[in-house]
C-alpha cells in the first residue's frame, strides 16, 4: 500500500529543489552565447519577458497540477480524464531518454576533472591547439558517423558509472531525503563559477570577452532569432515540459506557497545563468587574445565551448591551470547532477512508483541501471552523433511538444481559473486573470511558433530546397529524430492502456 505521500521538509528545500533541477549545463553553454550572440544586455529584456510570460506560468501550471493531483505528470493527466494519461508518460520518456546522454556530459565532465589534473591536453599554446584533437580523438575517438558506432570507450563509460552512482545515491531515499542535495548541487556551483569568474577578470582581454557578452545593442531584439532563442531557453532551462516538474509540486506541504517559489526559482536560474556568463566569457576574451584572433572564430557555446574552448583557454593561462580546468569542470558537473537527478526522479521514477506502487528503492536501482546501459551507447564511438540526434528529437521536439499539449489541455480541458484559484488560496502573490490567458493562449502559441520557427523550416527544408541537408547532415540517420518521438509516444499509450488497481491513496 502506498504509504503517506512524501514531503520537501521546508519551503527553501523545495526552492533549492527548483533551482538545482533548472540550473544545468544550460546556464553555462547557451545562456551566455545567446546573449552574446543577440545584442549582449539588451537581451535580458526578450529573455525577462519570455520568463514572466511563458516560463512562470508554465512552471507554476507544472507544479500547481502536480500538488492538486499529488501526483507525477501521468496522474495529473489522469486525474483529468482516463485518456489523456499518456500526456503524462510521453514527457516522461523524453525526461530517460534526456538523462540517458545528459549523463554522458556529466561523464565527461568528470573525465576533465581527471585530465585537468596533469593538463592531458598540454599547456600553453600546443595545448590550446591540441584541445580539439584531445576532445575528438583522445576523449570520444570520434568514428565517421552515426552508422559507425566503433566500439564503447571504457574510460568515458566508467566516468558514467560513477556519474550514476552519485544520481542514485542522491535519490535513492525519495524526494525528503534527497532535498539535502539539491542544497549542495545548487551552492557548490555557484562558488565555483564565482571562484572561475575571479579568475577569469584577472586575465588580460577579459574586459573585451565581457563588453561583447553584455555591451546592449537594442537594434538586434525585434529579429524572430532572438526571440526564438529566448523562448527556446526559458523552456529549457527552467526543466518544464519534462514531467518532473509535476512531482516536485506533488512533494510540496499542502498549505505551502507555489506563487512565490516559482517566481523565485526562475530568477534563481536566470541570475546563474546571468554569473555563468561572466565565468565563460572572461575566459574567451583572454582566449581570443592570447591566440590573436576574433572572438567569432571561436565556439561559445554547447560541448564546443565546454570541451574545446574552454581547456584550450586553460591552456594558455599564466598559471594554476590545472586548478581552473578542475574548478570549471567540477562546476559543470554539479551544476549539471542535480538536473540529472531530477530527471531521474520527478520524471521517471515517481510516475512509475504512482502508478505501480512499486517500492522507491528498488524503481529507483533499476531507473539507473536503465540510464546507464543506455547511456553506453554514448560511449561509443560513434556516440556524439547519437546524442546530438536524441537531444534534438527530445530536448527540442519531444519538450516544446509535449508542453504545448499539457498547457492547453491543462488550461481549456482541467480550466486555467480553476487552476489559479487553487494556487492563489495558498500563495502569498495573488495571480490575476490574465494568468489565464499566458497559460491558454501565450504559452502555447508561442512554443508552437519555436517549433515551426527553429524546428520544421530548419529540420524540414531540405525537402523543398535542395541546398539544405537532413538534420546535422546525417542523412537517412536524421530520420531517428521524429521516430523517436513516435516511438516513446506508441510506449506512452501503451502505459496508458495498463490499468492497475487503485489503491485509496487520496
Ligand atoms: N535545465 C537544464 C539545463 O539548463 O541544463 C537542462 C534540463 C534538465 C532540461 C532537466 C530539462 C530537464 F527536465
Amino acid at each position: 500500500m502506498e504509504a503517506k505521500r512524501e514531503r520537501w521538509s521546508s519551503r527553501a528545500l523545495f526552492i533549492f529543489a527548483a533551482i538545482g533541477s533548472a540550473i544545468g549545463l544550460g546556464n553555462v553553454w547557451r545562456f551566455p552565447y545567446l546573449c552574446n550572440e543577440y545584442g549582449g544586455g539588451a537581451f535580458l529584456i526578450p529573455y525577462m519577458v519570455c520568463v514572466v510570460a511563458l516560463g512562470i506560468p508554465w512552471l507554476m501550471m507544472e507544479f500547481g497540477m502536480g500538488r492538486y493531483f499529488q501526483k507525477g505528470a501521468p496522474g495529473v493527466f489522469e486525474g483529468i480524464g482516463k485518456k489523456w494519461e499518456w500526456l503524462g508518460w510521453w514527457p516522461s520518456m523524453v525526461a530517460f531518454l534526456i538523462v540517458s546522454y545528459y549523463s554522458v556530459v556529466l561523464a565527461w565532465s568528470l573525465r576533465f576533472v581527471i585530465s585537468s589534473v596533469n593538463m592531458e591536453w598540454g599547456v600553453g599554446e600546443a595545448g590550446a591547439e591540441a584541445a580539439g584533437g584531445f576532445f575528438f580523438n583522445d576523449v570520444l575517438r570520434l568514428s565517421s558517423g552515426p552508422g559507425d558506432l566503433g566500439s564503447i570507450v571504457w574510460l568515458t563509460a566508467l566516468c558514467l558509472l560513477i556519474v550514476w552512482v552519485v544520481i542514485f545515491f542522491s535519490i535513492w531515499k525519495g524526494a525528503k531525503e534527497s532535498g539535502k542535495w539539491h542544497f549542495v548541487f545548487v551552492i557548490v556551483p555557484w562558488i565555483l563559477l564565482i571562484a572561475v569568474a575571479i579568475r577569469g577578470f584577472t586575465l588580460p582581454g577579459a574586459a573585451e570577452g565581457l563588453n561583447s557578452y553584455l555591451t546592449p545593442d537594442f537594434s538586434k531584439i525585434w529579429s524572430p532569432d532572438v526571440w526564438f532563442g529566448a523562448a527556446s531557453q526559458v523552456a529549457f532551462s527552467l526543466s518544464v515540459g519534462m514531467a518532473g516538474m509535476f512531482a516536485y509540486g506533488s512533494w510540496v506541504k499542502k498549505k505551502a506557497d507555489i506563487t512565490n517559489s516559482t517566481i523565485i526559482a526562475s530568477f534563481g536560474d536566470m541570475a546563474t545563468a546571468f554569473l555563468a556568463g561572466f565565468a565563460v566569457f572572461s575566459v574567451v576574451g583572454f582566449l581570443v587574445q592570447g591566440l590573436n584572433i576574433n572572438l567569432e572564430d571561436v565556439t561559445t557555446s554547447g560541448l564546443g565551448l565546454a570541451f574545446v574552448t574552454y581547456p584550450a583557454a586553460v591552456s594558455m593561462m599564466p598559471g594554476g591551470n590545472s586548478l581552473v580546468g578542475l574548478l570549471f569542470f567540477l562546476s559543470l558537473f554539479t551544476i549539471g547532477v542535480d538536473s540529472a537527478f531530477f530527471l531521474a526522479q520527478g520524471g521517471v521514477i515517481a510516475p512509475l512508483t504512482d502508478k505501480f506502487g512499486w517500492n522507491i528503492k528498488k524503481t529507483t536501482l533499476g531507473v539507473c541501471i536503465a540510464g546507464f546501459l543506455l547511456g553506453l551507447l554514448y560511449c561509443t564511438q560513434g556516440g556524439l552523433y547519437w546524442l546530438d540526434i536524441v537531444d534534438r528529437s527530445v530536448s527540442f521536439y519531444g519538450l516544446l511538444i509535449t508542453g504545448i499539449l499539457a498547457t492547453v489541455v491543462v488550461g481549456w480541458k482541467f480550466g486555467a481559473d480553476k487552476l489559479r484559484l487553487y494556487v492563489n488560496e495558498t500563495s502569498d502573490i495573488k495571480v490575476g486573470r490574465w494568468w489565464n490567458w499566458l497559460l491558454k493562449l501565450v504559452v502555447p502559441l508561442a512554443m508552437t511558433f519555436v517549433v515551426i520557427y527553429g524546428g520544421f523550416i530548419q529540420d524540414l527544408s531540405y525537402l523543398w530546397d535542395s541546398t539544405k541537408t537532413e538534420y546535422g547532415g546525417y542523412g537517412g540517420w536524421a530520420a531517428w529524430v521524429w521516430l523517436i518521438l513516435f516511438i516513446a509516444l506508441l510506449v506512452s499509450i501503451g502505459l496508458n492502456l495498463i490499468k492497475t488497481r487503485k489503491k485509496g491513496d487520496k
